[in-house]
């Protein structure tokens, strides 16, 4: 296989086992590449690509800009906060209108769930989402999976613990589909209250009790507790939270085997997983960040080559 199935990255769910590995293939070639002296390469010259963000990111905006930038794409950046959004314009007004420019490729990072569908939907261009709300983070599944399959050789056959507000979380979904799309076994474990109601339709185990996961699993993906996506309290205070869901070192040191912690950020330290848990061998989490950009760099150059 050497083109991508899909016309637009809208979600991990729309993807072939096999789009998955040509974008790994692709970017075992573009993190070489970063990691030369001169980190440029010509292959999206000509192409432009406007990123707009409708809601705050460090990682993902940098990532996407640095990989845009690294192919030698024209960029245009879009904050929601500066915009006419502001004065009523609408997503599909906003979006043509950019277009009209001589856009070639848009990434967009939106509140509401299915906003990059429905966006693909209604205006002519590649769409990239770079998450839309609680739905979907596909470039992060991607960056995820690869990270796992540079730590332990291969997803197949790995069992993966994602622990926290699976609720709230795009980062969730898109890393079940991707990890059970590659093979992977995968267990959620939180509180019963950060856990969707019908999560195990999707094929996942559940676990509450965090030792019993970690002490099954060769990965913990330790996810944010999404305060600003809660109308509610889900857990009676953050201590709770963390004696009964977060990592520290004496109970990874406490565990039957070595496991690998992950974390796509940004991280409540103290949490989720403690500073000596995150800084340490056990964690991958620098890692994660560095492969974002070659997968990026990946996604953008194979679905570039379907632009008309
Ligand atoms: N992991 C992630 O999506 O981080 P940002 O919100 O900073 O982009």
């Amino acid at each position: 296989m050497s083109q991508l199935s899909v016309k637009h990255l809208l979600g991990i769910k729309y993807l072939q086992p096999a789009d998955i590995e040509l974008i790994f293939e692709t970017a075992d070639h573009f993190k070489e590449v970063i990691n030369r002296t001169i980190k440029k390469v010509p292959s999206l010259r000509d192409v432009t690509i406007a990123n707009l963000f409708f809601e705050n990111s460090t990682r993902t905006k940098l990532s996407f800009e640095l990989a845009q930038k690294r192919l030698s794409a024209d960029v245009i950046n879009f904050s929601v906060g500066q915009s006419s959004v502001k004065k009523g314009e609408t997503l599909i007004d906003t979006v043509n209108n950019i277009l009209s420019m001589k856009v070639d490729m848009v990434v967009m990072r939106h509140p509401n769930p299915g906003a990059s569908v429905f966006l693909a939907n209604n205006v002519n261009s590649c769409i990239i989402n770079a998450g839309d709300g609680t739905h979907e983070h596909p470039t992060q599944a991607l960056l995820d999976t690869y990270s796992i399959r540079e730590r332990l050789g291969d997803v197949a056959g790995k069992k993966v613990v994602i622990v926290g507000d699976i609720l709230h979380s795009r980062v969730a979904l898109s890393n079940i589909f991707a990890l059970q799309k590659l093979g992977a076994e995968v267990k959620v474990c939180g509180p019963k209250s950060l856990l969707p109601k019908h999560i195990e339709a999707v094929g996942v185990g559940i676990e509450t009790d965090l030792r019993k996961a970690l002490n099954w699993c060769d990965v913990a993906n330790m996810l944010r507790v999404q305060n600003e996506r809660m109308d509610a309290s889900y857990f009676p205070s953050t201590r709770e939270y963390s004696q009964q869901f977060g990592i520290d070192m004496p109970l990874l040191d406490s565990l039957d085997k070595q496991i690998v912690i992950m974390h796509p950020g940004p991280i409540n330290r103290g949490v989720e997983i403690t500073s000596d848990v995150a800084d340490s061998d056990h964690a991958i989490i620098l890692d994660q960040v560095e492969n974002g950009v070659a997968i990026r760099m990946a996604v953008m150059y194979l679905l570039a080559s379907k632009i008309q």
